[in-house]
């Protein structure tokens, strides 16, 4: 008799416990797209510019672009709306409404035509009492925003954290994520949850447990110093942050900003091929209608693309910090024995820089050497033993990219 009692309370307990886990089956690679935030912000100035403002006709023309200039082909199918989208108030229901004036056919109409190029919408929220931007959060209404969402045929939610109690997202987020598994439609999860904790004084795996990928860090802005700033904290933290990822769960460190204003060809080759070296979502923030052929091809790289999507999921680390101011980072990839390696040149002194080591310093094994080969152009290196000296010549701000694969 107790112990039928027992196995009763226990199925009640797992059949109606709040706490979930994550099954949406989604981002079992670093999922890949276009992010309006870091190149488009919050301009809602639709009468004097009217080709850049957050509106629908943004937003398709990108989808347009992602379709029809190859970049779908490659992995990048989430077309993203952020911050500054909806209207300022809930209607009387309490529902959540795009701005007429700049999304005059609602957000469902946009996400039909994004869904009809065979792409992916994704939508902001915050879990606060506003968005950063100032507009309606979701504390109090997160079922119904769920559902709202849901309703529309959103595929992805990236949910912000401004004006919100740290302490509150430990069960808002979860709850969230239950809302919307709820609707029965699967939606990518994004949380911003663990940069507003910190980022290294949470538990990565109750974060993991409820969202596909999260913020962990500051925004990126339209700069280098930014982009080196950003990969310096994920190589002081890789020790924390580097078991978080995997197969549906990904550290952010944010958009890519190759194509915008600030970075040189080099600095674009070197954020590209951290980020895949980093395991990190692949979401361009730029003009996609008027990008230079130079930052096309860097996106577009295939084999760069290869390795951040590889099927193991494993984030690299910063192997070596280097006193000569290059630094190793390494990324196993499914493959047995394989590696890509990039050596990034934090050096500023104005000539590229030759940089010599060994594979057997970088603690390879494979006794019959390995052939190393350039992924962003696919010269080939040679085939080098574990102690025959290798030398690669990085630019300043650059970044040299291999693949080691064992020789047989
Ligand atoms: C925060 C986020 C950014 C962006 C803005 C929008 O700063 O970190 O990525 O979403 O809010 O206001």
């Amino acid at each position: 008799m107790w112990k039928a009692v027992v196995t009763a309370a226990v199925a009640f307990v797992l059949l109606f416990c709040r706490s979930s886990t994550l099954d949406n089956g989604l981002a079992r690679t670093p999922p890949m797209g276009w992010l309006a935030w870091e190149r488009f912000r919050c301009n809602v100035d639709c009468v004097d510019d009217p080709y850049n403002c957050i509106s629908e006709e943004l937003f398709m023309q990108m989808a347009d672009r992602l379709a029809e200039d190859g970049w779908k082909e490659l992995g990048y199918n989430y077309l993203n709306i952020d911050d500054c989208w909806m209207s300022m108030d809930r209607d009387e229901q309490g529902n959540l409404y795009a701005n007429k004036t700049r999304f005059p056919n609602g957000i469902k109409k946009l996400a039909d035509y994004v869904h009809s190029k065979g792409l992916k919408l994704g939508i902001y929220l915050d879990f606060g009492t506003h968005t950063c931007g100032g507009y309606p959060g979701s504390i109090k209404y997160l079922q119904k925003d769920a559902e709202t969402i849901a309703g529309w045929g959103i595929d992805m939610l990236k949910m912000d954290g401004c004006y919100a109690n740290v302490s509150d997202m430990s069960w808002g987020y979860p709850d969230m994520e239950m809302y919307m598994n709820k609707t029965g439609r699967p939606i990518l999860f994004s949380c911003s949850w663990p940069a507003y904790a910190g980022g290294i004084k949470v538990n990565y795996t109750a974060i993991a447990d409820h969202c596909n990928m999260w913020r962990n860090y500051g925004d990126i802005q339209d700069s280098w110093d930014s982009v080196t700033n950003i990969i310096d904290w994920y190589g002081n933290n890789q020790d924390i942050l580097v078991p978080a990822a995997g197969p549906g769960n990904w550290n952010d460190p944010d958009m890519l900003i190759v194509g915008d204003y600030s970075l040189s060809y080099e600095e674009s080759k070197a954020q590209m091929a951290m980020w895949a070296i980093l395991a990190a979502p692949l979401f361009m923030s730029n003009d996609l209608r008027s990008i230079s052929p130079e930052a096309r091809s860097i996106l577009m790289n295939k084999e760069v693309i290869r390795i951040s999507q590889d099927s193991l999921g494993m984030q690299g680390r910063r192997v070596i910090k280097g006193t000569n101011k290059v630094e190793t980072w390494i990324r196993q990839v499914q493959a047995k024995d394989t590696f890509a390696v990039a050596f990034l040149n934090r050096r500023e002194d104005g000539m590229p820089y030759n940089h010599t080591l060994t594979l057997g310093s970088l603690n390879f094994t494979s006794s019959m050497g390995y052939e190393v080969v350039d992924v962003y152009d696919n010269r080939r290196y040679g085939h080098f033993k574990l102690d025959t000296k290798l030398t690669v010549s990085i630019d300043p701000n650059g970044v040299v990219f291999v693949y080691a694969y064992p020789s047989k």
